[in-house]
Parts: structure tokens; C-alpha cells; sequence
């Protein structure tokens, strides 16, 4: 989960680390407010979950609340790279001297934690590192021993930091790494990592990403969520417990362990290809167990998604053998009546592996017109992308 730069710049301060006074507005008459309370020049920035946003004229100054109010009325609204700014954040201004960039990061490909420090910061980082990649230090951080002083000295004497700020990189270095640790955080960058003229290190962004596997250690972290953001059909079946993901294609997916739901998505991505380029309508996986109320949960949400045609259900029978699973659909399909949800929308089944033939049978012996069985995946994919493309 990426945080807007507010929500990182209070993370950062809970850390202890050096930020400057603001708060986030949503309307012009908040940000007036904000700037009463903070006195004097402050900077308006939108706040969106996208880089650059000072070249796309998102980051302004302001000498008071009357240009405050002038400032937030032209940012609020903007769209910067197809996002559309809701809030700003409103900061005290510093007399910057210098920028610098500093992050840590997780850096899948080498298996290791990464530090990036550059003394040439402010500006885009991947344009430094292609230009004069001698201005960026990358130090890998063991996670067993994570970053001390004296890591932190040997990253900055690497970076070149100037000596009069040295320690005080340290000091931010360490911290910056206690919180990266604490929050359980993927990234935490900051550009620009600034001095300003009287020698004061400051943090004037904050780009932070969250490892959302670790969010049950993290109760405090679900009020970080933008839930003006979230699909209301992950939302729903979050809340029923399922593993579900919307994307934007017209057959819902429905399918038993995450990998062979995942190459489910690409046989029917194929073969949508051959009827008009209909595409899977979700991710969607029900998981080893499969009762029929698991399966009517996640019916019940894949057939409330109004983009979704015909549906694909997709089963390998293991320790729950294909009879327990043909039951559980049909079932699901009555208790969706009951529940006065009744579907309305063809379901190719496929049912293999364990215990497939009687699987199949008790399918044949519902005879519900809206369930087709088709026994290989390929042929069942086919069958769903051809429902879908004459349904849309
Ligand atoms: N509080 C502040 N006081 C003075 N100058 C500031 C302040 N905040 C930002 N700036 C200046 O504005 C520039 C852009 O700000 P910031 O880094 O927050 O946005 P950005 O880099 O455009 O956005 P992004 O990081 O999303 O690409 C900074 O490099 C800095 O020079
Ligand atoms: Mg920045």
C-alpha cells in the first residue's frame, strides 16, 4: 500500500525524524485554515499517489492564507498522470540550501534490503543515477544487522555528504531505518532530503510504501487506507474473506488455488482473443475447501459486477474432490435464489481431478440451464469467452 506524502510526512514524524509543520486540506476554506494556524509563506502540494508532482505544477507557494485559498482552488481538481488531486497538504517553507535524495527500498531482485543516497537530490533520481550514475551511491543493508551508525557513516562518506551535515544524515539514516523496520515499510524515500541555509537537515517529501502481508502486525495501518480509492467489489469480498481482485475484462473467474486461477486468467485472456477480445473480469480464488457457501460468497460477487458476462468456474479436485465441489456450486446456486440474488448468467464448469466423473454427474443432474459443462480447460475457456463476447 502506497501513503499519500501527509500520511508519510506523519509517519516519519512519529519516528522522530526532522519535518515541517502542516496539515492536509481538502477544500480551499481547510487549507485557509491550515495556513491561519502555521503563519506566514507556506508551500501548497497536491497530494497524489504519482511522482513529478512539482513539474506538473502541483507543488506552489503561497505568501499567505488569501493566496493559500487562491493556490488550493487551482490544485484541488488538477489531474496529475491521470489523478485527480482531492487533497493538499499544506507545509511551513524552508530556506533551502541544498536537496539530497535518500531511501531504503526492498530490493526483490538481489534478495536484499538497499539503501540509495545521492548528494545530487530534488530532481528525478532515475535521471541522476542514467546521467552520472557516480552521484548515486546503492549500499545493500543485511537484514540482520540493518543500519547502525556505523553503516550509516559508510553510506554517507560513500555518497560524499558534505561535512557539516554528516552527522545529522547519520542521525536521519538510522532512524529512517528504525521506522523503515518498525512499519513494516518497502519504501521509504526521501527527495529532497534537504539543508537548509541556517545547516538544518530536513525531510520536505515523503514517498512511503507499506508491505501489506505484514498489516496484522499493523492494526494502526487500516486507517491508512483511501477508501474513496477501494473497489467496492474487493471491498465486499474482503470482507466476506475472500481472494478476489478486479480487472477489467467481461468473464468472471472463479477457480480453486492461486496458480491455477492465475493461468486461468491467461487461457481465457487466449482464447478471448478469438471472440472480439474479451478478457477474464477478475481474480478469484476460493481457495481448498470450496463449501457451497464459499462458493455462493464468491458467485454472489462476481455476478454483482455489472461488466461480467458469463462466468468460468474452474476446479481441480484435490483433498475436496469434485463431487463436494459440483454440490457445492449447485447449492450455491439455490442459496443465491433464497437469498433473492438468483443468477442469471451462464457458468461453464470444468471439474477435474479428484473424484471428477461424479463430479460431473451431479452437475448433469441439476439440470440448471445457466450451468454448461465443458470438461478440458481450453475448451472451457473457449466456451466462456464465446457466452461473454455474445452477452456484451
Ligand atoms: N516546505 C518546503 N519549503 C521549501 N521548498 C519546498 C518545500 N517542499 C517542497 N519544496 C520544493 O519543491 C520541490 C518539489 O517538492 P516535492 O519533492 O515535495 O515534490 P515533487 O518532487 O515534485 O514530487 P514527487 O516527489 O512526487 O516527484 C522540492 O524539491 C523543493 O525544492
Ligand atoms: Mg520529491
Amino acid at each position: 500500500m502506497d501513503l499519500y506524502e501527509y500520511q508519510g510526512r506523519d509517519l516519519f514524524e512519529r519516528h522522530g525524524l526532522p519535518v515541517l509543520a502542516g496539515g492536509v486540506a481538502t477544500t480551499p476554506e481547510e487549507a485557509r485554515a491550515i495556513a491561519e494556524r502555521l503563519g506566514g509563506r507556506v508551500v501548497v502540494k497536491a497530494q497524489v499517489k504519482v511522482g513529478g508532482r512539482g513539474k506538473a505544477g502541483g507543488v506552489k507557494l503561497a505568501e499567505g492564507p488569501e493566496e493559500t485559498v487562491a493556490r488550493a482552488t487551482n490544485i484541488l481538481g488538477m489531474d496529475i498522470k491521470g489523478h485527480t488531486v482531492h487533497k493538499v497538504m499544506i507545509t511551513v517553507t524552508a530556506d533551502v540550501a541544498e536537496e539530497y535524495y535518500f531511501s531504503y527500498l526492498l530490493d526483490r531482485a538481489n534478495r536484499t534490503f538497499l539503501c540509495i543516497a545521492s548528494v545530487a537530490g530534488g530532481m528525478d533520481i532515475e535521471q541522476v543515477a542514467a546521467e552520472t550514475p557516480e552521484k548515486v551511491v546503492k549500499a545493500p543493508i543485511d537484514a540482520n544487522t540493518g543500519v547502525d551508525e556505523t553503516k550509516a557513516r559508510e553510506i554517507v562518506s560513500a555518497a560524499g555528504f558534505p561535512a557539516e551535515v554528516a552527522d545529522q544524515v547519520v542521525e536521519v539514516a538510522v532512524k529512517l531505518w528504525q521506522a523503515f523496520v518498525a512499519e513494516d515499510a518497502t519504501l521509504v524515500e526521501v527527495n529532497p532530503l534537504a539543508k537548509t541555509k541556517d545547516g538544518k537537515l530536513l525531510l520536505l517529501d515523503a514517498k512511503v510504501a507499506l508491505d501489506e502481508n505484514a498489516a496484522f502486525r499493523h492494526p494502526d495501518h487500516e486507517a491508512l487506507v483511501d477508501q474513496a480509492s477501494v473497489d467496492p467489489l474487493e471491498q465486499a469480498a474482503k470482507e466476506k474473506d475472500l481472494n478476489y481482485v478486479k480487472l477489467d475484462g467481461e468473464v468472471g473467474i472463479i477457480g480453486n488455488g492461486a496458480g491455477l486461477v492465475m493461468s486461468t486468467l491467461d487461457v481465457v485472456a487466449y482464447a478471448g482473443e478469438r471472440h472480439g477480445g474479451v478478457k477474464p473480469a477478475n481474480f478469484l480464488d476460493i481457495g481448498g475447501g470450496a463449501s457451497a457457501e464459499v462458493m455462493a460468497n464468491g458467485l454472489e460477487i462476481v455476478l454483482s459486477d455489472p461488466s461480467v458476462k458469463s462466468i468460468f468456474v474452474n476446479v481441480f479436485g484435490g483433498i475436496t474432490a469434485c463431487d463436494a465441489v459440483a454440490n457445492g456450486i449447485v447449492q450455491a446456486l439455490a442459496l443465491l435464489e433464497q437469498r433473492g440474488e438468483k443468477a442469471t448468467k451462464p457458468l461453464v464448469v470444468r471439474l477435474d481431478g479428484n473424484n471428477a466423473e461424479a463430479g460431473r454427474a451431479i452437475l448433469d443432474g441439476a439440470n440448471n440451464p445457466l450451468i454448461q459443462r465443458v470438461d478440458t480447460m481450453d475448451g472451457a475457456a473457449e466456451r466462456a469467452a464465446e457466452l461473454a463476447a455474445a452477452g456484451v
